[in-house]
């Protein structure tokens, strides 16, 4: 089985950039493959245009989007890391997430009704600044947008890793304990017991 893992920071020595490979060695650890795509590092262009919005009228998808979608289609399983910037993932997440689920690829509509095309994992690796997990309401102002997008296209959804007190000056210990978090969750990652956590 493989995991794609999709990164949104443009630092590399960010904690969003860092957890995402001690998830990605937790993975490797149980037996599986992973494949990590940075999208800052690869000068993905999150702007959706006007040629491509009326490509897609006509089901048109431009060669650099097929080759994305090529890369979901050989993962068994879709892992979003990113920061929250103002209750939002960053703009290049966002962009890639409108570029990438095109319809035909990600959903369709058939009869009346939509059907999710995409039959992956997926988990999200969250990371916030605020000091406590008590200070916001995680799931109703940062996740239920992201998970509705997901689920729309097919995707079972694992609980979020959320990592609260991520911030200039963090405590060293929670820091690691937010990363032994990632490591155990790409180890258990594939395990069938998984799926009674799914939401
Ligand atoms: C533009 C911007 C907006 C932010 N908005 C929020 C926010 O809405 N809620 C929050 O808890 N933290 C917010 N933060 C703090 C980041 O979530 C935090 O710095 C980040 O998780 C640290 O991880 P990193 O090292 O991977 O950047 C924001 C940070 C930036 C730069």
């Amino acid at each position: 089985m493989k995991v794609l893992i999709v990164t949104a920071h443009p630092r590399q020595d960010s904690f969003t950039q860092t957890l995402a490979q001690r998830f990605a060695e937790g993975v490797n650890a149980s037996g599986h493959d992973v494949e990590i795509a940075d999208l800052y590092g690869e000068g993905f262009n999150p702007v959706v245009s006007i040629q491509e919005l009326e490509g897609w009228k006509e089901g048109q998808v431009s060669p650099e989007i097929r080759a994305w979608q090529e890369r979901i289609k050989h993962s068994d399983a879709l892992v979003l890391a990113y920061p929250v910037w103002w209750s939002t993932p960053p703009a290049i997440l966002s962009g890639w997430l409108q570029r990438v689920l095109t319809q035909g690829f990600a959903f369709q509509h058939i009869a009346g009704r939509t059907e999710g095309l995409l039959k992956l994992r997926a988990q999200m690796l969250v990371n916030v600044g605020s000091r406590q997990r008590e200070d916001v309401n995680l799931a109703a102002l940062y996740l239920e947008p992201l998970i509705g997008v997901l689920t729309y296209c097919g995707m079972e959804i694992l609980p979020t890793q959320a990592n609260w007190g991520i911030y200039a000056g963090a405590d060293p210990a929670l820091l690691r304990v937010h990363l032994d978090r990632a490591f155990d969750n790409g180890m258990q990652f594939f395990l069938e017991s998984n799926h009674k956590n799914m939401v």
